[in-house]
């Protein structure tokens, strides 16, 4: 097993009703690390569900129970701008907010963490970290009460924002912008547009995914890799990592299923929301890195046409698949007989790993088409031209600085190749 660090600090308030501890929580973060200080905090929120389902309404009585002063900024759209984050920072300083509550999903976290961002480094101009121009030196510290299971922003070090001046979606990681914590009640999510839902499984899936194609844990049952060299090795194995990855993405798979018909059923939203969780959090990372191009080149899709991120996601997937599985059929015929549960096919005895893999890929493509996800990209309502391919290409790939995928690094070329044929 390869080394690496874990790093999950969040602490996790998880059930039913736990949103009316958020008052009790951000008094007892301060009472431990900011001793001195009374809270002001800064609710930040979405387009408007947490405001007709009731939620809010909780969220700010339980916040005067305790007598804490707050304000809060609502309008953060999917594909989150960073327009608003800056408004947002405007009106912390206005007010000396040393608190932000995200309520809603990945994109009101993302956009609570990048005001944090702006908030704690008032030299710079927020997007130059996003844009890989400066480095945060702090965030203002950050709760969250999550109502969909997706993003995993809520015990992940990332966010991700659009800024509307070239539309370019960015990504920034970073340890500061952890949540101090999160409070997950499955219940919440049961409002969700069935879309929403399931692009949010996608999204599960796909960040341990995206890591179970890591470069050093793909050497797994024999020496079939044939670029030899990139892959792991004996060394690379790490099988409880990979138990947990197969075992988390089983689980997203089986539950999504089921709240297709049963959207109200409890257990499986609970399921959903606490791999939701794990998913990004880096568990599923131990010992290996992952590949992540689905991810960036679905930040392309996400900035120039808005979709919902899961639904790009799973709109790329299988077209990436197929581009790359001939490296290491190993390990994607793991994936088609742990995960996806499909019979390996043998020619004259000898397990044929080309054709377990393609088995793998069509299954997890059956079942995005079963949960009503894309399985290309006009199935998102979009026709991209051949000069906007191009566009994202260029996008993705920092105008040929860099290459994505860390099991297959891809150039512009390679991009291209890949929007296209999944068109
Ligand atoms: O704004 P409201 O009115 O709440 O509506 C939202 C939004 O329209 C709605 N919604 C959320 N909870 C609801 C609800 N509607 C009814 N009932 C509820 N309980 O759902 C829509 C989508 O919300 P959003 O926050 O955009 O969803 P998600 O959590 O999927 O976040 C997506 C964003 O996160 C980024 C994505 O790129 C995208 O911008 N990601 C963030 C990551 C991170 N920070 O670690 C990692 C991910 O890979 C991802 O890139
Ligand atoms: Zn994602």
């Amino acid at each position: 097993m390869k080394d690496f660090v874990y790093n999950a600090p969040t602490k996790v308030i998880f059930g039913r009703n736990k949103e009316n501890q958020a008052g009790q929580l951000i008094i007892e973060y301060f009472s431990t690390y900011e001793k001195d200080t009374k809270p002001n905090v800064l609710i930040v929120l979405g387009g408007g569900s947490a405001v007709k389902s009731g939620l809010l309404e909780r969220v700010s009585n339980s916040l005067k129970d305790f007598g804490i002063k707050f304000l809060s900024i609502s309008g953060v759209v999917p594909n989150p701008r960073i327009s608003l984050a800056r408004e947002g920072i405007e009106l912390c300083k206005k007010h000396n907010i040393n608190f932000l509550l995200a309520v809603g999903g990945g994109s009101v976290i993302d956009t609570a963490k990048a005001i944090g961002y702006g908030v704690a480094n008032p030299e710079i101009d927020v997007w130059d970290i996003y844009s890989g121009k400066a480095t945060a030196k702090g965030c203002t510290p950050i709760g969250c009460i999550l109502t969909i299971a997706a993003a995993g922003s809520e015990m992940s070090n990332s966010s991700v924002m659009t800024n509307e001046d070239g539309w370019l979606k960015r990504g920034y990681n970073s340890e500061y912008s952890r949540c101090k914590f999160a409070i997950l009640n499955p219940e919440l999510t049961m409002t969700l547009p069935m879309y929403q839902t399931q692009s949010g499984a996608v999204d599960i899936l796909m960040h341990t995914l995206e890591r179970y194609f890591a470069p050093e844990r793909s050497f797994v049952k024999d020496n079939i890799a044939s670029n030899g060299g990139i892959y792991g090795g004996p060394e690379g194995i790490a099988e409880l990592t990979d138990g947990l990855a197969e075992s988390l993405m089983k689980v997203v798979i089986k539950n999504a299923r089921k709240l297709m018909n049963e959207p109200n059923d409890y257990n499986a939203r609970a399921e959903m929301m606490w791999a939701s969780s794990l998913s990004h959090n880096g568990l599923t990372a131990c010992g290996g890195t992952g590949d992540w191009s689905c991810h960036q080149m679905e930040h392309e899709l996400g900035g120039m046409f808005d979709v919902a991120h899961g639904a790009g996601l799973s709109a790329l997937w299988g077209t990436w698949a197929r581009y790359v599985y001939a490296d290491c059929p190993s390990r994607f015929a793991k994936f088609a007989v742990d995960v996806m549960g499909v019979e390996p096919v043998y020619e004259n005895g000898t397990e044929d790993l080309m054709k377990t893999s393609l088995k793998g890929i069509e299954a997890l493509e059956d079942f995005f088409r079963y949960i009503k996800m894309p399985t290309c990209i006009k199935d998102l309502g979009i026709e991209p031209t051949n000069e906007q391919i191009a566009q994202m290409a260029l996008k993705c790939s920092f105008y040929h600085k860099r290459k994505v995928g860390g099991f297959h690094p891809l150039d512009a070329s390679d991009m291209e190749k890949i929007y296209k044929a999944a068109l």
